[in-house]
């Protein structure tokens, strides 16, 4: 099969666990006969630099266009002071709302092989954690009604946290079709004995639930609470519902519990197929260009794009144990690596995948 795939590299690192991860597509389609174009399309602080703008008309035409969509990372210190409006994250916000895309799903795994890695004692993770963070990714307070004035105790500014029944279902009705396939519990995180629009998303949650899924055991947890039971027993968690601030900050809580963030993938998706696939990290300037980069959640977003984009899951599954092997073999990139084993650079560990698909 053929397949045009968006490639947004972004900043920092971005161009190289991009190359990564198209080095390993090359590798699947060799192997299984697919064709995959790759076109790159600037967002972020490159964008700004080129064209003034973080997301250049061409490349949401360009993503609009292609079957699939992936990105490395936007952003760095050097447009730290830039006007809201011209920053490298505007970049991300955007393209999701451009492409429709209300439902980022964010996989916080650990892999057995870095359970070490974990900053949590190994007896709360000897188990295995698997949370996947179901996060609603174009409303909320992120996309709400905002402003600042001058009153008289001089200026303020607010923001607008607010949800229609319409979004919260959507949104639940993707948490639930995961959660069906798996343990059949979901998580509902809101603070609803403070928030008016937490009150309705409990509410809808429960009525969508009830009406759609009653095989599904739905409970719901205060964001303050779901924040310390992620590192009292993270175990106890499979699906998670929330909303776009409570999932940015619990999806970030989760990967480090993981202790390899280096590892992680996400997927944004909509209405269609096309989707947009990214690693859970940002773009670390500070190792940019020094080939030092850990590739893996960028080839795992690639893969994650192979089972939900095109069906392919021969396809991703290829790629998942490619990675395990690469880690079984004691390949390491500096950010997993344990205390005297050798490690090896991003171009090095993206070619030692490629080579196990
Ligand atoms: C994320 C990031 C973005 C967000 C930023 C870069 C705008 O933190 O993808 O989690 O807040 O959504
Ligand atoms: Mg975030």
């Amino acid at each position: 099969m053929k397949f045009t795939i968006a490639v947004l590299d972004g900043d920092g690192i971005g161009p190289e666990i991009c190359a990564g991860a198209i080095q390993v597509l090359n590798a699947v389609g060799a192997k299984y006969g697919h064709q995959f174009t790759f076109e790159h399309y600037p967002i972020g602080g490159c964008a700004i630099d080129e064209c003034g703008d973080p997301l250049p008309r061409a490349t949401v035409e360009g993503c609009l266009a292609a079957d699939s969509v992936l990105l490395g990372a936007v952003g760095g210190y050097k447009w730290d002071d830039m006007p809201v409006d011209k920053r490298p994250e505007k970049g991300l916000l955007r393209i999701r709302q451009a492409m429709g895309l209300y439902s980022n799903i964010r996989p916080a795994k650990l892999w057995k092989s870095l359970a070490k890695a974990s900053p949590l004692r190994y007896e709360l993770v000897k188990d295995g954690v698997e949370i996947i963070i179901v996060r609603e990714l174009t409303g909320g307070i992120y996309f709400g009604e905002r402003g600042s004035a001058e009153g008289a105790d001089g200026e303020y500014a607010w923001d607008t946290e607010k949800y229609s029944v319409k979004e919260i279902e959507r949104i639940t009705r993707i948490a639930c079709e995961l959660a069906v396939k798996r343990s059949k519990k979901l998580v509902s995180v809101d603070k609803a004995n403070v928030l008016q629009s937490s009150r309705l998303w409990r509410k809808t949650v429960h009525e969508y639930c009830a009406r759609n899924y009653p095989q599904i055991e739905v409970k719901d947890m205060l964001v303050d609470n779901m924040a310390m039971q992620i590192v009292k027993n993270p175990a106890q968690f499979d699906v998670v519902v929330t909303s776009n601030m409570f999932g940015d900050i619990l999806s970030d809580e989760a990967a480090q519990v993981t202790g390899s963030i280096g590892m992680l993938a996400s997927s944004s998706l909509g209405d269609s197929k096309r989707g947009l696939y990214e690693p859970i990290h940002g773009s670390a300037p500070d190792i940019a260009g020094k080939d030092a980069a850990n590739p893996i959640a960028t080839i795992l977003a690639a893969a994650m794009m192979l089972r939900d984009s095109f069906d392919l899951v021969r396809e991703y599954a290829a790629i998942e144990i490619a990675v395990q092997k690469a880690l079984d073999d004691g390949l390491r990139t500096a950010d997993i690596a344990e205390k005297g084993m050798r490690t090896v650079s991003c171009s090095e560990m993206a070619q030692a995948i490629a080579d196990r698909v």
